[in-house]
This record gives structure tokens, C-alpha cells and sequence, in this order.
């Protein structure tokens, strides 16, 4: 491999520019030449890529989004488009391609590595919903903004006594909603991964309060359902009027943690040198601290398991 290009795609995360960061200088430091491609599949469709240089990483490893702008883009879910795709890297005699991004991006790296195009897929979503790595880039500072957004909450909540439920994201995944749920003290963790009876939630909430809690969290992730339905529920079922916060996309900007920092340094580090190796398609990830590939082939067919030990310990431990 002799000249890599990088880009990032879909939904956008917190340490995705420092990933990118990581996959430039690495190549760079080892000999490649590296192109940024603008924009996602939407820019290698339209050969928009520009080539990077070590001062087009200076200054991003703190900063939130992605410098290469990201799209979620339907032409590249054709065969033709794939096709444009790997015509616009061969043209450019590009060997290698770092895909930075979630679950879409990964099945447009699997085919384009399919169709000859030597791939690397990094995780970069918030989501936390791919499997075969622990963590993704970006869940640890979207669990961090939620467990601050929470705390904020239950101030007011505490002072006049009342109930609150916070809708965070996540898509199909409960992750967010687990680790940060657990992390601030939550009393109910609603995710799609595990079905719950409102009713019980109610009487436990009603419960509660009537046990001398000062106010009770609930955390459902949007995959679950709305925070507004959960919070009708509610007061169908014991009269709380629980107020509703729907956190967003708030959840996706500002600077990293050192954590998905870290993380995306390693990560992107490790990308360029399965590249040099000669490995193609294949998705990074960590695993019990050790960096670790797996066939992307693989990840995109595959689920990522629910942490069963933690939804329960949260369960115990917020009564
Ligand atoms: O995949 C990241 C994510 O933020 C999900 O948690 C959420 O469901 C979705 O993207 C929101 O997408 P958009 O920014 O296109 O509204």
C-alpha cells in the first residue's frame, strides 16, 4: 500500500476528528501518501478528495463533528454507485480506504472491499451499537454529556419533588441509555433490548416516593420508545406528571473525552498498519483493552449483545 484515503460517513461523533488526526499522521509518518475524501461516499462518488498534509490535522483532536464533513448518502447503496466509488480510488491509484462511521458506513465498506478496494472500517458513533469492539469513538463523551445533562435534571427535580424522564439516543441500541442511566442513578432504564412493564414502573416509581425519595429519573432510549409516551404512561399509571427532557443532538457535539481521544488514536494508528499489512476488510475495534479485527463481513451481520449484568446491577442498585 503506497496511498491511503480516509473519510468519515454517516452520523457524525465526538472523536471522529481525532481518528482522522491518527490515520493521516500515521501514514504520513510511515511513508504513505493520504487523501481526505469531502463529505463521506457522497465525495468519492463526485472525486472530492483533496490530499492531507500534517498541518490538515493541526488543531482537531479537540474538536467535536468531523473537519471532512459526513453524509448519510442513498447513491452509494447502489451497485453503481459502489462501483464509482472504487472507479474514482483506482483512478487515483489509491490502494487503501479508512472508513470512519457507523453500521451504514460499514456495509458501504464491505462492499466496496468486495469489490477490491482494500478497507478499513474504524467505529465512529455515539450509538455504541457495533459489534466485535467494546466501545465505539464517540459513546463515552455522548454517556458523559447525558450523565451531565442528569445531574442538572435531578437538582431541580429534588428540590420540588417531582419526576423526570430523559430520552436519549442510541437508534436500536440501549447503550446510552444503560451506561449513562447507571452512571447517574436512574430509577427506571428503558431500552428496545429488554421489554418492560409500564405499569410496574409506575407502581414502583409511586412506591418510591412514598419511601421518602425526593424525585426519580427515567432514561428511555429512543429506540424504546418516546419520552412523552413513557411519560403519559406514567401518569395513566400512578398520576406522576413526570417532566419530559428529549436531549438530541446535543448528545454529538463538543470536544471529546480523553477517553474517545485515546481510543480513536489507537484506533486510527492501528488502521494504517493493517493497511500496510496487507489485511482488507476488516473493522477495528477493542476488545478487553486489546485492539482487534474482525471481518466486516462479519460485523455487519451481526448484533452487538446487551449487557444483561449491568441493566440488572443498575436495577439493584437504584431502588
Ligand atoms: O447514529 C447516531 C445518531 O445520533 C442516532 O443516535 C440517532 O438515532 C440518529 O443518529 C439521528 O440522526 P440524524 O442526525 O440524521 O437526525
Amino acid at each position: 500500500v503506497k496511498s491511503i484515503a480516509v473519510l468519515t460517513s454517516g452520523g457524525d461523533s465526538q472523536g471522529m476528528n481525532a481518528a482522522l488526526r491518527a490515520v493521516v499522521r500515521s501514514a504520513l509518518y510511515n511513508g504513505l501518501d493520504v487523501y481526505g475524501v469531502q463529505r463521506g461516499y457522497q465525495g468519492l462518488i463526485n472525486d472530492d478528495l483533496f490530499k492531507m498534509d500534517l498541518r490538515s490535522v493541526g488543531d482537531i483532536i479537540q474538536r467535536g463533528g468531523t473537519i471532512l464533513q459526513t453524509a448519510r448518502c442513498k447513491e452509494f447503496m447502489t451497485p453503481e454507485g459502489q462501483q464509482r466509488g472504487a472507479d474514482v480510488l483506482r483512478a487515483r491509484g489509491i490502494d487503501g480506504l479508512v472508513v470512519i462511521g457507523g453500521d451504514g458506513s460499514y456495509q458501504g465498506a464491505n462492499k466496496l472491499s468486495k469489490l477490491g478496494i482494500k478497507t478499513m472500517g474504524l467505529p465512529g458513533t455515539i450509538d455504541n451499537d457495533i459489534p466485535f469492539t467494546d466501545f465505539t469513538i464517540g459513546f463515552d463523551t455522548a454517556v458523559s454529556i447525558v450523565v451531565d445533562a442528569i445531574n442538572k435534571i435531578r437538582d431541580t427535580m429534588s428540590s420540588h419533588e417531582r419526576s423526570s424522564v430523559v430520552e436519549v439516543m442510541g437508534r436500536h441500541c440501549g447503550d446510552i441509555a444503560l451506561y449513562a442511566g447507571l452512571a447517574s442513578g436512574a430509577e427506571t432504564i428503558i431500552v428496545p433490548e429488554v421489554p418492560i412493564d409500564m405499569a410496574e414502573v409506575s407502581e414502583r416509581m409511586e412506591s418510591n416516593f412514598a419511601k421518602g425519595k425526593r424525585h426519580s429519573i427515567v432514561v428511555v432510549a429512543e429506540g424504546a420508545g418516546r419520552g412523552e409516551d413513557v411519560a403519559r404512561e406514567i401518569t395513566k399509571g400512578c398520576g406522576l406528571e413526570p417532566r419530559v427532557t428529549v436531549l438530541g443532538h446535543i448528545q454529538r457535539g463538543g470536544t471529546p473525552t480523553a477517553i474517545d481521544r485515546i481510543l480513536a488514536s489507537r484506533l486510527g494508528d492501528f488502521a494504517v498498519h493493517q493497511l500496510m499489512a496487507g489485511e482488507s476488510g476488516k473493522a477495528c475495534g477493542i476488545i478487553r483493552g486489546e485492539l482487534v479485527t474482525t471481518d466486516i463481513d462479519t460485523v455487519v451481520h451481526s448484533k452487538k449483545p446487551f449487557n444483561m449484568e449491568m441493566y440488572n446491577l443498575a436495577l439493584r442498585l437504584s431502588q
